[in-house]
């Protein structure tokens, strides 16, 4: 069968809105966010919309998570825990700004980082947390806090795959920790090719991010003066005009993507296949399941998904994220592995990601415009495939 998916226009919400807003930027000529007027509203939307004081908008996901360790101002040599499951965008900026990541390894159902691995994991130079909401599941970050906030750590929450998604308390992610971060890119829930938004309720942090995205440059004190090493991440018109509109969108998305995982969940009950435990705070970027069997690898159950239609992944990553050569050949900058020399921890141990890559995590693709033709062939399809794979294989 045939689904949509988020690379082509039906499983995309795109419509005559979008196209307004693009024709509204060109016929202004003004096309950059300077004395601009669609990346502000942007900003004041989607803070309204999280319901946090602040927010920066910056050209990718990357770029705000960036802005926002930028934001917290530490020092080369400083330690940042990171996931070993996530976009490497959770992680670049980082050490881009010479900070060294220690990596926290992740409940084995969830794939998110835990408070008990991040507490292992600080030590007296840690100074800040990336928690990634995985897939759209919400991690522990009210736990995460907790233990942070003992130590005088930082955290930033990495919301790229998970728009709307709300904690056990019922906090939506990104309002939790000291400063949220957002992705629009094209595999996001909502987009406009690329983009990023920051979130914060700290007016010192998000007026140093907003800096950070403008090379340190404060124009609206009418001066032409660089108070900081910044870069230049800023927003264009063109995608916050579409940015703006899609947003309108993000409920009805999300509520669509739970509907579907729903009917998943229901037809894979009693199966054996583990799904996320919290489908009404959960956002399903991915519909991650988690299969425990000794004689079944996640790469045979993504083929056997994949020859459905469906869009699947063994593991979601190919390698954990430590296990890539950018990190264990430390190509960073030249042959100074900077500043990744600046730090004498061991190698990473995270056995649970290891064992959610290699073996257990299969992630489903999902899409809001699937129909309810889509949705039956779809779980039928699942549930038959969990059930063909309860006989053992060899
Ligand atoms: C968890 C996570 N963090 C960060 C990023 C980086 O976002 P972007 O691709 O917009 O730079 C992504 C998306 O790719 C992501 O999924």
């Amino acid at each position: 069968m045939h689904y949509p998916t988020i690379n082509d226009i039906d499983g995309r919400r795109f419509g005559p809105d979008e196209e307004a807003a693009v024709v509204r930027v060109l016929r202004s000529g003004h096309l950059w966010r300077v004395d601009g007027t669609e990346a502000p509203a942007l900003e004041r939307e989607f803070a309204d919309l999280l319901g946090t004081r602040h927010c920066v908008a910056a050209a990718t996901g990357s770029g705000a998570i960036h802005a926002a360790v930028a934001a917290l101002d530490l020092n080369p040599g400083d330690e940042i825990i990171v996931p070993p499951i996530t976009d490497a965008g959770s992680v670049i900026g980082a050490l881009a700004q010479g900070l060294v990541p220690v990596f926290a390894d992740v409940d084995p159902l969830t794939g998110c980082i835990t408070a008990e691995s991040v507490a292992e994991a600080a030590g007296p130079r840690t100074k800040a947390v990336v928690v990634v909401h995985l897939f759209g599941g919400a991690a522990d970050v009210e736990g995460i806090v907790e233990v942070c906030s003992a130590r005088n750590i930082r955290v930033i929450e990495d919301c790229a795959q998970a728009y709307l998604t709300r904690t056990k308390s019922g906090a939506l992610v990104g309002t939790v920790g000291d400063l949220g971060c957002f992705s629009l890119q094209q595999s996001k829930h909502i987009t406009a090719g690329d983009g990023g938004l920051v979130v914060t309720d700290d007016p010192a942090l998000a007026r140093r991010a907003a800096l950070f995205c403008d090379k340190g440059w404060p124009r609206d004190a009418g001066q032409r003066t660089h108070l900081f090493l910044g870069l230049n991440y800023r927003m264009p018109e063109l995608t916050a005009a579409v940015a703006r509109v899609q947003l309108t969108k993000l409920e009805g998305i999300v509520a669509d993507r739970r509907r579907v995982a729903a009917a998943w969940d229901e037809a894979l009950t009693g199966s054996g296949w583990h799904v996320a435990p919290d489908g009404e705070r959960h956002s399903y970027w991915l519909y991650p399941i988690v299969v425990e069997r000794p004689d079944v690898d996640n790469r045979l159950i993504a083929t056997r998904i994949a020859q459905t239609g469906l869009g699947a992944s063994a593991g979601y990553l190919q390698r954990v994220l430590h296990a890539n050569p950018f990190l264990t050949e430390r190509r960073t900058f030249g042959t100074s592995g900077w500043p990744l020399t600046l730090s004498d921890r061991p190698a990473p141990s995270c056995p649970n990601a290891e064992t959610m890559v290699s073996r257990t995590l299969v992630t489903v693709a999902i899409n809001e415009n699937f129909t309810d033709d889509h949705i039956a062939r779809s779980s039928s399809d699942l549930r038959r495939i969990a059930e063909e794979l309860e006989v053992p294989h060899a």
